[in-house]
């Protein structure tokens, strides 16, 4: 007998309470944050969807881990204990670890880059491109055609486009120091890349001489996808699908605050000899000493348990079906979001779900605000408010105004699943009554993080 019921491959030892509120108390709250999410006190918030990173429950095994932290300045035990942990998984040769995932890429570019140079990547993430752009470096997006549009069902929408990429490489001859592949990409939905995807890319840069390295903050969500979709990996384990992604590379930047099942922590991992000892002595001048790189002992035990929780096949069972299950429950109501549902988020589609709401009254925050107003849930736009913005100062829509329910690990339940969804629902019967926002004020960089906003006519609900 396959029973149906999803239920979470753990039981609860330990727990916080979340805080009930009226709606009043949420109006309340939500004028006082400005209409901006960021700024709302987490204690305001029921379900807080605003990201998966760092916000996991650690397990009954990691808190003993911790116990057995060493904190040695240098040569800690613990060091090795999570060296062979990334090792076991990842292959690579000089484990470095750093405080967390732009850390990582920071001492990485910094080591590897030089003004003028260009690196690809299947999407980069905000902070990589961040990193890249701060070192003179053109960051360039290669995502498969599949992956732009939204209600499109493909299997492996987080793909690099292998012709745009070897495009890449023989144009720029000379000038990619590294390539890069981020798994699953987040940027592009939390979409998975596939082996075959990683293999063909992998082939190409070695035969262009240039090293490939993977964003791998979700690399344990991506072999998942590769066991579930790919022809001939069905029966393979978690783990030795992602050992052969990475086998596809020559090193990796983490973010262990994912896929790592911690709160904080990250990792470069590298092949090359004379690139790691420059990337070492990098991180001893703002990171720290080579074996703990911004990290207690403890949290380096906590990340050597993480990784290996991670891979388990009834845990990644429950996580991605948990998100599958909302994205199918929304879908047959009518509810716009990207499709397929991907690996640690669902995306709202705000522009095809408030038609009446110009991208200049950013509907996707309007949106978001809503999801808070009517069910104390906390999501992020990714939209105009974030995108917006040009460098002249000017104002561009972006391409698709989303709004991302970003799921932490371990942490809700099926029942908060249902409660959820009745919220979407609910703000989904809504949506003709929903009116626009308009920013009141907001500073010129990274602008949705403090940005003041307000209704742009009177009530966001009319
Ligand atoms: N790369 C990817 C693909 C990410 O999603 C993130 C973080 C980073 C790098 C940077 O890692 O935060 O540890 O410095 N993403 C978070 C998010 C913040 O909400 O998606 P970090």
């Amino acid at each position: 007998m396959q029973f149906k019921t999803i239920i979470e491959p753990c039981r609860i030892k330990t727990v916080e309470p979340i805080r009930f509120t009226t709606r009043e108390q949420r109006a309340a709250a939500l004028s006082a944050a400005d209409y901006n999410l960021f700024k709302l006190r987490a204690e305001d918030v029921l379900i807080d969807l605003l990201t998966d990173s760092g916000t996991g429950a650690m397990s009954a095994a990691q808190w003993a881990g911790m116990m057995q932290g060493d904190e040695s300045y240098a040569g800690a035990r613990s060091f090795f204990r999570f060296e062979a942990s990334v090792r076991d998984i990842t292959g690579y040769r000089h484990i470095i670890p750093t405080h967390q995932g732009r850390a990582a890429e920071r001492i990485l570019f910094s080591s590897a880059c030089k003004t003028g140079q260009v690196v690809p990547n299947n999407t980069h993430f905000d902070t990589t491109r961040a990193n890249l752009e701060a070192m003179g470096v053109l960051a360039v997006d290669l995502r498969c055609p599949e992956a732009t549009q939204p209600s499109l069902v493909a299997p492996f929408k987080g793909n690099i486009d292998l012709a745009a990429l070897e495009r890449c490489l023989t144009e720029n001859a000379g000038r990619v120091p590294f390539a890069m592949i981020t798994v699953t990409n987040n940027s592009g939905g939390g979409q998975p890349v596939s082996l075959a995807n990683l293999r063909a890319a992998s082939a190409l840069c070695r035969r262009h001489g240039v090293p490939l390295i993977l964003d791998c903050c979700r690399f344990a969500e991506n072999a998942w996808f590769i066991k579930q979709r790919e022809p001939g990996q069905h029966d393979r384990t978690p783990l030795e699908i992602a050992r052969d992604m990475f086998a596809c590379a020559d090193g990796c930047t983490m973010s262990a605050k994912k896929d790592g099942l911690v709160n904080i922590g990250g990792f470069l991992a590298l092949n090359d000899d004379a690139l790691a000892a420059a990337c070492r002595n990098n991180l001893v001048l703002t990171e720290g000493f080579p074996t703990y790189g911004g990290l207690a002992g403890y949290d380096l035990e906590a990340l050597a348990v993480g990784l290996r929780e991670v891979l388990d096949e009834d845990y990644l069972r429950y996580r991605i079906r948990s998100v599958e299950y909302l994205g199918e429950k929304l879908t047959a109501a009518g509810v716009p979001i990207m499709q397929p549902t991907g690996g640690h988020a669902i995306y709202l589609d705000a522009k095809a779900l408030l038609p009446h709401i110009p991208p200049s009254e950013f509907p996707a925050w309007a949106l978001s605000c809503a999801l808070y107003l009517e069910g104390g849930v906390r999501s992020v736009e990714i939209g105009s408010v974030m995108f917006g913005r040009q460098p002249d100062g000017s104002e561009k829509p972006a391409a698709m105004e989303l709004v991302r329910l970003a799921f932490p690990r371990r942490v809700y339940t099926q029942s908060h699943v249902d409660y959820l969804l009745e919220v979407l629902l609910h703000v989904h019967s809504l949506r003709h009554r929903l009116r626009g926002v308009r920013i009141v004020e907001a500073p010129p960089l990274l602008r949705h993080f403090t940005a003041k906003l307000a209704p742009a006519h009177g009530a966001l609900l009319v």
